[in-house]
């Protein structure tokens, strides 16, 4: 059917500001493409904890349950700083969605745009084409998630412990998802690890290497994360797909989303096992926080959260003739040269429009 239900969940910080645009663009895409989308708006995060006393109410996670899909914006900021751990919006809302969901594999497309090739900090002639790679991040596993977890006193000291833990399944099935991934890109994929310091990356690379027997036509190579790190900003343009485990994961796409411009213009896909009709249950949300450092301005970039839309379109709603417009549209609103602060350089062509002005503008793309 093509009328399809999501949750909402916008969260803090520049959450709301930019969700408010993504809505728009979905409004745009369901009455040029014929189909409906029903969305209930649910608390989450700072935002949660402030209206009812938790970031996770019960109602949001039913909501979720019976949904689609759900979009999401950010969570967190210096007002829950100082809360336990467990009760704060990272760790108390944000963290148990992805494991309550099974969301094990992260998308995270970072992609450099000719048009925003000055806006990245690497030279331009390292990224002669622009800028595109996948970064594929195992999300429900790892030292996010593994046990024992905690801290306890010991001789007048005090110790805090995260453990890295990861079963051979786990590898197996993010590892499948790549090589899926790189399949249908440019076939070449590079594993992240520490294999000459943590078991979990000795495992890690044997299972890389034993999946990569069912992808012969996949050229794979493994980079320890710190080289990764360097080799990223060196030669960018030589990377195709990414696939590293939850803490690498998320350092290295928030130096791929740097490459790529800002960190505003790098979207999400968080995704569990394929359903039967080949879509999945999935939540989408911006790689990047609430930047409680520019919220309430009016002024971060929404691109994130719109292609954030795009994939849960593509991923969960099989929507993917307006995930094609949705993602053309960006394009156009980038081709004229309009620039949230974040991308603003100054370069003739250029200028400067608020949170709001962007999603007009892509809006106004979108229904031609
Ligand atoms: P951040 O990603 O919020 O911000 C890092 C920098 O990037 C800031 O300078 C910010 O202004 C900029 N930035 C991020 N998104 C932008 C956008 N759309 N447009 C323009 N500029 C943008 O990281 P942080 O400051 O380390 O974290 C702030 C809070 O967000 C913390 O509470 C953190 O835990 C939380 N956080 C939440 C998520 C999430 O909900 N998925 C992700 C990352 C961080
Ligand atoms: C991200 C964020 C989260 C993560 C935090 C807020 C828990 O940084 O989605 O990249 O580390 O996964
Ligand atoms: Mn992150």
């Amino acid at each position: 059917s093509r009328n399809h239900s999501i949750a909402i969940l916008a969260g803090d910080g520049i959450g709301p500001e930019v969700m408010k645009q993504a809505v728009k663009v979905l409004d745009v895409a369901c009455a040029r493409f014929g189909f409906t989308v029903e969305r209930e708006h649910c608390l989450v995060g700072g935002a949660a904890i402030d209206a009812v006393g938790c970031p996770l109410p019960q109602d949001t996670v039913q909501v979720c349950e019976k949904a689609d899909a759900i979009l999401f914006g950010s969570v967190g900021g210096p007002k829950w700083e100082n809360l336990p751990p467990d009760e704060q919006p990272e760790r108390g809302a944000l963290l148990p969605i992805r494991k309550h969901f099974g969301l094990f594999a992260n998308l995270r497309p970072g992609v450099c745009l000719p048009a925003l090739k000055h806006a990245s900090p690497v030279k331009n002639e390292l990224i002669p084409n622009g800028f595109d790679v996948l970064c594929v991040r195992e999300l429900t596993g790892g030292i996010y998630f593994g046990q024992p977890k905690g801290r306890h006193e010991e001789n007048g000291d005090i110790v805090a412990i995260d453990t890295m833990v990861y079963k051979k399944s786990e590898i197996e099935r993010i590892c499948r998802i790549a090589f899926t991934a790189a399949m249908a890109r440019d076939k070449r994929l590079v594993s992240v690890d520490k294999a000459n310091v943590l078991q979990n990356s000795i495992l890690w690379r044997e299972t890389c290497i034993e999946v990569s027997k069912d992808f012969p036509e996949v050229e794979l190579s493994h980079l320890y994360v710190d080289n990764a790190a360097m080799q990223l900003i060196k030669q960018p343009a030589s990377f195709d797909v990414l696939v590293t485990g939850n803490l690498f994961g998320d350092i290295l796409s928030d130096e791929m989303a740097m490459i790529s411009g800002s960190l505003g213009m790098l979207p999400s896909a968080s995704l569990g096992e394929q359903n039967d009709n080949g879509l999945y249950f999935g939540m989408y949300e911006p790689s990047g926080g609430s930047a409680p450092d520019i919220a309430g301005q009016g002024i971060a970039n929404p691109i994130a959260q719109i292609l954030s839309l795009s994939m849960l379109l593509r991923y969960s709603l099989g929507e993917n003739e307006a995930a094609d417009a949705i993602e053309a549209a960006v394009n156009a609103a980038i081709d004229s040269g309009l620039r949230t602060g974040d991308l603003y350089t100054g370069a003739d062509g250029e200028t400067k429009v608020s949170t709001d002005e962007m999603g007009d503008a892509i809006v106004t793309a979108l229904q031609v």
